[in-house]
């Protein structure tokens, strides 16, 4: 039997966020920018003699069942390939479930791009994208694994952002005890539509991006769906409100939230920050990552 296989599942921040208009499979074309964050769930994939799947965590959050979508991602290769092989997902959860940032899509595809190796199936990031995209919208950002990248369509057609040289971003992740239902900020989204706040033009971020030109990327920060999920949850707002009053003038919630983050200069200022918050505000959970 092969080894087991052990991987980083990185989280994602959403830069940008434009929701263009509900599509008639009831899901949304999207224009977001992708970056994938340090804060990762640590997951092992230990082949087993028999042909089950498995979900193994110590974590109350996340399902062991097939509405998992690690489990769901190993059920996809194995009927896609007609394979009679099991596999042991081990789950070790640091990323806040139903934060906002893409912890159950990492998962998924981290173990498609684990099994891919496992289970030698040889597929590109192409093939595994066209996978991930039926497994959820934001699985295809991941297996790309790129650091930055635009999404479009339901957020799943991918275009990586190439850059000349690598550019990390330090942030401040702030996530209030609250569950936030994504198809619920949707849907109210669908009810306000005609109240959205002027956008911000994505290719100047892009552009930002690109030239890394990190106080104007933090200038330019944009997501719809902030103002619905704000409404609905006023803890956001007041997340929102003390990052400002601790000087962190940019901040942005993360896809349907609650999780919102903010920029800093340094892993210091970030750090510094994070044991403030902590000390303040014991329900939040505050995270310091970096772009990976
Ligand atoms: O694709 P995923 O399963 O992650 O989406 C969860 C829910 O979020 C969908 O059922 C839908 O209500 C909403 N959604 C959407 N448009 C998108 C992505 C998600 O309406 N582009």
């Amino acid at each position: 039997m092969s080894p087991r296989l052990i991987l980083n599942s990185y989280a994602k921040l959403n830069l940008y966020l434009a929701v263009l208009g509900r599509r008639r499979d009831n899901y949304h074309n999207l224009n977001t920018v992708f970056e994938r964050i340090s804060l990762a769930d640590r997951i092992v994939l230990s082949p087993r003699r028999d042909d089950k799947i498995r979900i193994i965590t110590a974590s109350c959050d996340i399902p062991k069942d097939n509405t998992n979508l690690a489990f769901r991602a190993a059920c996809l290769l194995k009927e896609v390939f007609g394979l009679d092989k099991g596999v042991d997902i081990k789950i070790h959860k640091r990323i806040p479930v139903g934060s906002g940032m893409g912890g159950g899509s990492s998962n998924a595809a981290s173990v498609l791009m684990g099994l891919n190796k496992l289970w030698r199936l040889n597929l590109n990031p192409e093939k595994l994208a066209g996978l991930a995209r039926k497994i959820g919208s934001d699985v295809p950002f991941f297996v790309y694994n790129h650091p930055f990248a635009q999404g479009l369509s339901r957020g799943d057609k991918i275009r990586p952002i190439r850059q000349l040289f690598k550019l990390r971003l330090w942030h401040i992740l702030v996530i209030p005890k609250i569950k936030v239902s994504t198809p619920l900020i949707y849907k109210k989204w669908d009810e306000h539509s005609g109240l959205t706040k002027p956008r911000q033009d994505v290719k100047i971020l892009l552009s930002a991006l690109r030239k890394k030109d990190t106080s104007l990327v933090s200038s330019l920060l944009f997501n719809d769906l902030e103002q619905i999920t704000s409404g609905l949850y006023p803890e956001v707002k007041q997340v929102k409100k003390t990052l400002s009053r601790s000087g962190l003038e940019s901040t942005l919630m993360s896809g349907s939230g609650p999780a919102v983050f903010g920029f800093l200069a340094s892993r210091k200022e970030a750090a510094t920050l994070c044991k403030q918050l902590k000390a303040k505000k014991r329900s939040w959970r505050v995270f310091v990552a970096h772009t990976i």
